[in-house]
């Protein structure tokens, strides 16, 4: 049984529905600079992106939400959602991260949308940063790899805690913040021309990252003393692909160096045990202060909330062969599941098990902040009989229900997406995640118009139900 004040929602992020990159003041992001189809090449290998100038950025109008938010604010009220997950564009405040004094027009856009939230009874969940921050700290800093973006990062972070202090009581600092071990550019704007020194370079923003939520996390409670703050990582459970002790141990290290290192330094504010050995064997060395860590240890998050999309399967390193796409890791194809289009394989009892995990590991509240399938769609009728996303909701639904009935303290469930919008990894509007299709193509042509899909009024009625009617 879920409690009665739990948060049905949906998510979002700015660069991948607000459109109007330029107006109103705001500064290039990381995201900006990210092409339409040709996207995930350069997502892990970045070192040519600066220098391209691509036909196509989807980001620049992405789903117009600039221009909608009225109309969609009203869908979402219709829908009956309890809370809103959506990130600030940090350059519609800071455009260049360095400003003296924040950008007020980027501050109102979002005023507007918080009233009209609150009007509608739909708690904002807001993520400080959702895969992109100012362009400027790249190319001047090299992003996260450099501490000064931690202040900069913690001035953003005041003024939007000031300002929307009365209006938003939830909060996350980093949107997936471990995936910044494998791609330090996508999450923390930060390239090497040396692919050798991709894992130094990711686990020194992490660390970075790390200080800069504590910083973050302090100033929430001192700011908005009713409100919480949550670690957001991207979670699968990770089976070995056999009983060999030897697939046992590879996929036990997959989970913890690559997921719950973070929510270690995030969460329970230290290193974890192991990392002495860990960065010997990778032969890293990760500039840490003594102050630094104890504000990790002082300021950590209230919560867990996590992206779940599917379960990875692991072995020892000779029997990785014939791996299979995910959202950010890939791992083997495992012969039990299904995938989708894009080779994300469905699991959603692998919810429950991650669920029952991460509250076993560390004891605080869990956050499902995103969850959904693409597809590929077509409108008929003014509408999409889309019983496939239907079948996945309902299925991980379920398996959270289930996570809860065994004990796990759940805050909420967020579906990815309301809205089909950008896809973060490819680019494409064609991979489509909403319960409300939007005519826009893979070159950014069409009219905008939103449409209602078969899953809106089915996921309407299991809000209104509290998840009794899947
Ligand atoms: C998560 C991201 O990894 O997965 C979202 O936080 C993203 O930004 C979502 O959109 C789905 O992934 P994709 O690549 O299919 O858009």
């Amino acid at each position: 049984m879920l409690n009665k004040n739990f948060l049905w929602g949906v998510a979002t992020a700015a660069n991948q529905i607000e459109g109007a990159y330029d107006q109103d003041g705001k500064g290039l992001s990381t995201a900006d600079v990210l092409p339409g189809n040709i996207r995930k090449k350069y997502i892990f290998s970045p070192n040519e992106l600066l220098k391209h100038k691509f036909s196509y950025y989807p980001s620049y109008k992405a789903i117009d939400f600039y221009d909608h938010y009225k109309s969609d604010i009203k869908l979402m009220k219709e829908l009956g959602i309890k809370s809103y997950r959506m990130s600030i564009a940090w350059t519609r405040i800071y455009p260049n991260g360095i400003e003296e004094q924040p950008n007020e027009k980027g501050l109102e856009f979002y005023d507007k949308i918080f009233d009209l939230l609150n009007e509608a009874n739909i708690q904002p969940m807001v993520t400080l940063s959702h895969f992109e921050m100012p362009l400027y700290l790249t190319k001047k800093y090299n992003g996260w790899a450099n501490k000064k973006v931690i202040n900069l990062f913690e001035k953003y972070a005041k003024t939007v805690f000031l300002r929307y202090k009365d209006k938003v009581k939830y909060w996350l600092t980093f949107n997936e913040v471990n995936s910044v071990t494998v791609m330090p550019f996508h999450s923390g704007g930060a390239i090497t021309n040396d692919k050798s020194q991709i894992t130094q370079l990711g686990y020194q923003c992490l660390h970075n990252q790390a200080v800069a939520a504590a910083k973050a996390n302090k100033l929430c409670h001192e700011i908005i003393p009713n409100a919480q703050i949550g670690c957001m990582i991207q979670y699968s459970p990770i089976y070995p692909y056999s009983c060999h002790p030897d697939d046992f141990w590879a996929a036990q290290n997959f989970e913890r160096t690559r997921e719950t290192f973070a929510t270690d330094l995030f969460v329970r504010g230290q290193y974890p045990f192991y990392t002495k050995r860990l960065f010997d064997q990778l032969d890293i060395k990760i500039n840490t202060t003594p102050d630094e860590l104890k504000i990790l240890q002082d300021h950590s998050a209230d919560f867990i909330a996590i992206s779940y999309y599917m379960s990875l399967t692991m072995a020892r390193k000779d029997f990785m062969s014939q791996t299979t796409e995910g959202n950010i890791f890939s791992g083997l194809k495992n012969p039990n599941l299904q995938s989708t289009k894009w080779g994300w394989q469905i699991d959603p009892k692998g919810l429950r098990i991650a669920l029952n995990q991460l509250f076993d590991k560390y004891q605080k509240p869990i956050c499902i902040v995103e969850n959904g399938v693409g597809m590929k769609e077509k409108l008929i009728n003014g509408t999409v009989n889309d019983q496939g996303r239907i079948s996945y909701l309902r299925s991980h639904i379920r398996a959270l229900e289930e996570a809860s009935d065994d004990g796990v303290k759940l805050m909420g469930y967020y579906v990815w997406s309301i809205f089909d919008l950008v896809s973060n990894s490819t680019g494409e509007m064609s991979k489509r995640y909403g319960l409300v299709y939007v005519d826009v193509d893979d070159n950014g042509h069409g009219t905008f118009n939103r449409y209602k899909k078969a899953s809106f009024d089915w996921y309407k009625k299991v809000i209104e139900t509290n998840g009794k009617e899947l």
